[in-house]
């Protein structure tokens, strides 16, 4: 059978939802930071780590989901592919979780509440440490930041890899 027929089956609509939101949420909170460092205005940090605050609740809520739906049948691949990216999604998952945790301890142990769209304040429920916070800090912009880098690369290429050299329409799966 050519390749390019098959018509693999679809993630659940709320999985497809889950995804496409997190990859946009994610994509504001870096545009609001770099948008920061641009223009040093305080509103922009606060707007990051509002929607950095989004990325963690949308995780936890897209965690809940992954538990109660089903998963469709993986696509013909090698093992060694297959492995490689049920571990990358894995760490995708964890990645998006602890970067928003990591920055919220850097801001909570460096004494400043994390104001959420005006609407509610996450306050100081540490003891404030500047060595703490100088630890988070490094975490969330030097450790985790370029590994959430590095393994979207590896994700969007074998996305790629699938759509133009393997024809095998994995995309539509997510769309
Ligand atoms: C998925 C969520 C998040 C992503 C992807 C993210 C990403 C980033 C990036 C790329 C930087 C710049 C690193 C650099 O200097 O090159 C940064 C800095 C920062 N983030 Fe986040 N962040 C997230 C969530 C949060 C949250 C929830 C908070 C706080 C509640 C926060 C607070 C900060 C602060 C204060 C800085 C500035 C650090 C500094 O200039 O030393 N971030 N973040
Ligand atoms: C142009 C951008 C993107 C494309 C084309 C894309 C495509 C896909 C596709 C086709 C799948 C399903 C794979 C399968 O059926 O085996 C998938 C799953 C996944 N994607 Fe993406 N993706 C993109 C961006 C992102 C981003 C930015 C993230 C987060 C950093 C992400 C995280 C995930 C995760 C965690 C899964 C696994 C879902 C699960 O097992 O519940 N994706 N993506």
């Amino acid at each position: 059978m050519n390749n390019a027929s098959i018509q693999p089956s679809k993630w659940p609509v709320s999985s497809r939802i889950f995804h496409w939101i997190s990859a946009l949420l994610l994509l504001v909170t870096w545009l609001l930071m770099v948008v920061y460092q641009y223009t040093e205005t305080k509103l922009y940090i606060g707007l990051h780590k509002a929607f950095g605050i989004s990325v963690l609740c949308w995780m936890i809520a897209r965690v809940l989901n992954r538990i109660l739906t089903k998963a469709p049948a993986p696509v013909p691949m090698p093992k060694w592919q297959m492995l490689v990216s049920q571990l990358n999604h894995f760490v995708l998952y964890a990645l998006l979780i602890a970067m928003p945790i990591a920055g919220l301890l850097m801001s909570v142990y460096g004494g400043r509440p994390v104001d959420i769209f005006g609407l509610f304040q996450i306050p100081v429920f540490v003891t404030p440490d500047r060595s703490a916070a100088r630890f988070f800090n490094d975490i969330h912009t030097n450790i985790i930041w370029p590994m959430i880098i590095a393994f979207t690369v590896l994700h969007i290429g074998a996305a790629l890899y699938h759509q133009f050299f393997m024809k095998d329409k994995l995309i539509n799966r997510m769309k």
